[in-house]
Formats: C-alpha cells, sequence, structure tokens
C-alpha cells in the first residue's frame, strides 16, 4: 500500500519510522511546508528530496498513492482530508478530528460521499487497561456501571511557541478526546450532555485552560466525571492515562497506574483485591492502528475508529468545550 505522510513535526517523525518499518507499506510522498522539518527527515530518516513536496495538492499530482497518513495541526485536518477525498485516497487522521464540530461534521460527510476509508487515530483506547476493563465490564464483573471517575494530574505539553501552549482549550481538547474516547468504549455506550468549568492556575504555562471538572451523562445513565490539571509542579500519578475508576454493585474496577485491580469490600466475606493480568500490553502507539487500517482496506471495512463513530467522541469535547465558555450550563450533544 503506498502512503502519503503530510505534516513531519513531532508526531509525523514518528509515523514515517512506523510506516517505513511496516513491510506492507512504501512512502510515496511526504509533505511539509517547513524547511526545517524536510531536512530533518532527509538526514534522520534518508527521505529522498525528491519525494518531499510542500502541499499535498502537488503531491497527488506527482505519485500515485492509496492513503494518506494526516500529522498536521488540527486546524488543517479538514483540509487535507478534502484534498485525500477528492483525489479518492483513503485517510488516516491523527486526532482530534477537527479543531471545530462543525467542520468535523462536515468531513465525515464528505468522506462518506467519497466512498473511502476514513480513521482517526484514538491510541489509547489499543492498550491493554481499556481492552481489558472493556472485556470485564461486559462480563458483568463489577455489574451495571453507575459511575466512572477520572482523573488526570499532568504536566502537559510545555514546549514553548507550539499549538498546545498558545491555543485556548488544548488540554480539553486534545488530551480529552483520548479520555472521553476511552469512556465510550469502555462503557459501551455514547454520551448525552456535558457540565465543564475549565480554569487556569497562576503558574501554569498553557495560554488557554489547562484545569477542568466535567460531568458526563452517558446514555445508559453512567454518570462519567473527569477532573484534571494539566500544568501540575507536583505527582503524576499515572502519566497521561490518569487514574480510572469504575463502580458497580459488585464493586469496583479501578486503573492504578498501570495496573488493574478489581476490589469488593463493603460487608464482604472473603473480600476480592485481585490484580488483574492485561490482555493486551502495551501503550496503543501508531503501529497498532496501522495494523487496524490496513486490514480494514484490505477488507473493505471500516475500521474501528472510523470518522462516524468518531464524532460521537468529539461532540463530548465540543459539548463540554461550550458548557465551560457558557458558565457549566447543561450542553446535550443533540445541540451541537
Ligand atoms: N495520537 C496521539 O497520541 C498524538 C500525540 C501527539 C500528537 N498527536 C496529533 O498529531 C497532530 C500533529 O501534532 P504534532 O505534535 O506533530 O504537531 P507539530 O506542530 O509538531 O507538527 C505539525 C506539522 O505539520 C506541518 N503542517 C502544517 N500545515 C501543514 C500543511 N498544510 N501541510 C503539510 N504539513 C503541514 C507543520 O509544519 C508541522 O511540521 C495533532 O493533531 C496532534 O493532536 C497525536
Amino acid at each position: 500500500m503506498k502512503a502519503i505522510l503530510v505534516g513531519l513535526g513531532g508526531r509525523g517523525r514518528g509515523w514515517l519510522k512506523d510506516l517505513k518499518e511496516n513491510p506492507e507499506c512504501e512512502v510515496v510522498a511526504c509533505v511539509e511546508p517547513m524547511a526545517e522539518n524536510k531536512a530533518r527527515a532527509v538526514k534522520d530518516f534518508g527521505v529522498s528530496e525528491s519525494i518531499l513536496f510542500d502541499d499535498l495538492n502537488t503531491a497527488v499530482k506527482k505519485v500515485k498513492a492509496d492513503f494518506v497518513v494526516d500529522v498536521t495541526p488540527p486546524a488543517v485536518h479538514h483540509k487535507v482530508a478534502h484534498t485525500a477525498f477528492e483525489n479518492g485516497l483513503h485517510v488516516l487522521g491523527e486526532k482530534p478530528l477537527s479543531d471545530k464540530y462543525e467542520i468535523a461534521r462536515e468531513v465525515v460527510e464528505a468522506g462518506k460521499r467519497a466512498g473511502v476509508k476514513h480513521m482517526i487515530t484514538q491510541n489509547y483506547r489499543w492498550a491493554g487497561l481499556p481492552r481489558t476493563t472493556k472485556r470485564l465490564l461486559g462480563e458483568g464483573r463489577v455489574g451495571p456501571v453507575g459511575q466512572l471517575d477520572v482523573s488526570l494530574y499532568v504536566d502537559w505539553a510545555d514546549a514553548p511557541g507550539s499549538h498546545y501552549v498558545k491555543e485556548p482549550y488544548m488540554f480539553l481538547t486534545d488530551m480529552g478526546i483520548h479520555h472521553f474516547d476511552m469512556m465510550r468504549y469502555t462503557l459501551g455506550t455514547d454520551c448525552v450532555s456535558a457540565r465543564a468549568f475549565t480554569w487556569n492556575l497562576p503558574w501554569g504555562w498553557h495560554q488557554g485552560d489547562a484545569c477542568q471538572i466535567i460531568i458526563f451523562k452517558m446514555a445508559n445513565g453512567v454518570i462519567a466525571t473527569h477532573r484534571g490539571i494539566g500544568c501540575t509542579m507536583g505527582h503524576v500519578p499515572a502519566g497521561h492515562n490518569g487514574e480510572w475508576r469504575y463502580d458497580g454493585p459488585k464493586g469496583t474496577l479501578t486503573w492504578e497506574g498501570s495496573k488493574l485491580f478489581h476490589t469488593l469490600k463493603h460487608k464482604q466475606n472473603p473480600q476480592i483485591r485481585d490484580e488483574i493480568a492485561l490482555d493486551e500490553k502495551g501503550t496503543g502507539g501508531p503501529k497498532v492502528l496501522l495494523a487496524d487500517f490496513l486490514a480494514a482496506l484490505k477488507a473493505k471495512q471500516q475500521p474501528e475508529c472510523n470518522a462516524e463513530d468518531n464524532l460521537k467522541s468529539v461532540g463530548m469535547v465540543f459539548a463540554a468545550l461550550k458548557s465551560a465558555q457558557e458558565g457549566g450550563r447543561e450542553v446535550k450533544l443533540s445541540e451541537l
């Protein structure tokens, strides 16, 4: 399968490595406007200058390809997707679908009209913790979940000048999309509404708000909360995954660092405190996403993280964002 890689920034270089290492893929073009990032791809990855282009429109005229991997900033994603769709190319796009909900919705429709596969890289949900949790919840290990609480304390995205520190609400939109997608995935349900409060701490390095408390109502009645600080100077208990706690009538499933526990205590004899071996290890990096995308292309099926499904996770982001902007009002996803 012939790939065009668009965007050779921090994440794009990781994709270049994974695409080059995959025996099923051939990188036929790389697209990047910044001279410095192009030069780095030549020096560090041996990319031939003859396949480096400044823009995707030029690249698609010069090379034959099957799909595009889009690793540009969120505000650019729809432009890349439209060019790919117009040229009949499948798209494996970095999250988030877009920085605007209306644009995300419109891009999803455009991909459907073009009849191509359009996948978004929600890699977090592919890791061992969410995969095993989903299985255990499906088997009824803690009974029907009533409440899910997620906390995320991280010293997140501190490179000066990056879009992460300059744009508003990046902690909510950029990190939130992974976590909200994992909420939907593990609970097996969609979100109905969000109430959110966001703010910044005096020492924070982000121009946008990097702290939040969000309350989601899920379609199956579960209350799911997300609270976090993206600019902590102190303890980071569980990396970018955060700590997760599912409460049901038969106890809790908890993510404690990289470990998963089932606990059942109240008035129990014997009590349960089991560490559960993870079905799949690893961080759910680009390799696993690429494998799923290629499998979907071969099977002519939509991948698990197809853009149409992903729009429901994007909806959680933008309902929370709208709520935060409107003083914490309950915002239904149907309003978006
Ligand atoms: N899935 C994950 O865990 C994960 C992790 C990091 C980043 N990301 C996502 O990857 C994307 C890129 O993030 P990044 O950290 O690499 O950003 P970055 O700013 O380091 O790199 C973006 C690159 O895109 C280039 N670019 C901008 N406009 C372009 C255009 N029109 N055509 C081609 N290239 C263009 C920029 O010059 C830059 O080199 C974002 O959507 C981000 O959210 C995802």
